[in-house]
């Protein structure tokens, strides 16, 4: 199947044992539809002519930084700009050590650096012992926190006679995970249940406590988790928006009311959303008739109203939650709190209030910031309109949400991806 029609990959090879499945790997991913340039390392080239990839790949291999010719055709920068994603395969134990360092002393460790907000999949191949090392173990690990894929590595007999892991991953697993990053319907088949909006405790038939929540990031994400293929039901708070084509909207005014039918439709829902801004507190009593006015002193008696978000997760624990923490201070220690106290998958932190204003705001701005955090690993998103914000979030989510399902996903919950074939 051409799961990667038109998608660019530049693959690195890197001076693994495992260099020459490198050359089938190739051969897949341009039947797979890709259109693939290669760049290896000296070290790569100790093991495969670069000849083999040039035949493969019908590109000439990049193979020098510091060379005035190659720079003048297609140099770092450009490489790094021509990719779709950069897939590391094998990724040697001192090639790994380079990325976290964040060298850039060779042409593929310069390319990964430069490739900004490039999707970044590593696959490593090694000795097990190199594998299991304490170095090479904290390496995955922080490239993991920092957002780089990683596929792999398998178990099984190793070219050096021992067995364990650290075997490369099948070219067939490799690529159904780079389908997926790139694949539309990242979430077809699942139900996604959003909140949004403010939610409006009343006083009396006139007067309310509210906030600024304007539901656009709720909207824009429920727009999104449409787009990537999911079937979403949307309980809005009181807002001023047009319902997102195929969302499934319920309106609901108070706190109590949005926590009801919440409870109710997350029985279906595989993934829920909580962008609403509910209340915290509501009016001990919300009078039946207008209060009057007088000059005397008005006290409200508030009672806290229920956390939706740490309800849901209690009672169901294998919905994927993912929360929203608008803060005014302190933004990354709260989101991890809250991550923690409820229990939750991920939680989207971002400013609001006088922080906000140097980032354009959150509270009824067209743009907005987010910090993910989940266990293990976080994830800035770049200041953005909140429709292409909500498309990049709706994409970790639904990736972390495939490993959240994998009962065989890493225990740091970094991405790997082990599919056994
Ligand atoms: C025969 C041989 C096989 C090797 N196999 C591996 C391997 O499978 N994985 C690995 O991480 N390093 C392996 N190494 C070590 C790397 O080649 C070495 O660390 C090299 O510096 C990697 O450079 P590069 O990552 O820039 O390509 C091997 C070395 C030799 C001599």
């Amino acid at each position: 199947m051409q799961v990667l029609t038109n998608k660019r990959v530049l693959l690195g090879v890197t001076g693994s044992i495992a260099a020459y499945k490198a050359a089938d790997l190739v051969r897949r991913l341009r039947e797979a539809g890709a259109e693939v340039r290669v760049v290896m390392t000296r070290g790569a080239t100790e093991f495969v002519t670069p000849m083999t990839f040039q035949a493969l790949s019908g590109k000439p291999v990049h193979l020098h930084l510091l060379d005035t010719e190659a720079e003048a055709g297609m140099g770092h920068i450009e490489l790094a700009r021509w990719a779709d994603v950069i897939l590391v395969a094998p990724a040697s134990a001192d090639f790994l050590a380079r990325l976290t360092q964040g060298r850039a002393d060779d042409l593929l460790a310069a390319v990964c650096l430069a490739g900004g907000r490039t999707p970044l999949a590593v696959a490593p191949a090694m000795n097990a012992q190199m594998w299991a090392s304490a170095a090479t173990q904290e390496n995955v690990r922080l490239l993991g926190q920092r957002g780089v894929l990683r596929l792999g590595p398998d178990e099984g007999e190793q070219a050096c006679g021992e067995v364990g892991a650290g075997r490369l991953l099948s070219a067939e697993a490799m690529i159904l995970q780079l389908a997926q990053l790139f694949a539309p319907g990242s979430l077809s088949g699942r139900t996604v249940l959003v909140s949004a909006g403010p939610t409006r405790e009343a006083i009396d038939p006139v007067r309310y406590l509210s906030n600024h929540s304007s539901g656009k990031m709720g909207f824009s994400i429920a727009a999104a988790a449409v787009e990537a293929g999911a079937r979403v039901v949307l309980v809005a708070g009181p807002v001023v928006l047009p319902t997102p084509d195929r969302v499934e909207r319920t309106d609901v005014i108070s706190a109590m009311e949005m926590h009801d039918v919440i409870l109710n439709q997350a029985k279906e829902a595989d993934i829920f959303i909580s962008t609403a801004a509910v209340a915290d507190y509501r009016p001990a009593l919300a009078l039946d008739e207008k209060l009057k006015k007088d000059d005397s002193r008005l006290k409200l008696d508030l009672l806290p109203n229920p956390d939706i978000l740490a309800a849901v997760k209690q009672q169901f624990p294998r919905l994927f939650c993912v929360g929203f923490a608008a803060e005014t201070q302190h933004l990354a220690d709260y989101a991890q709190q809250k991550l923690h106290k409820k229990g939750i998958d991920m939680v989207a932190a971002n400013w609001v209030g006088p922080a906000a204003k140097a980032t354009g705001g959150a509270f009824g701005s067209d743009e907005n910031a987010l910090h993910l955090f989940w266990c293990g690993g976080e994830l800035e998103l770049e200041q953005a309109s909140k429709d292409k914000l909500a498309r990049q979030l709706v994409s970790v989510i639904a990736q972390r949400y495939v490993l959240h399902e994998r009962p065989d996903s890493d225990s740091e919950g970094n991405k790997v991806i082990n599919i056994k074939r």
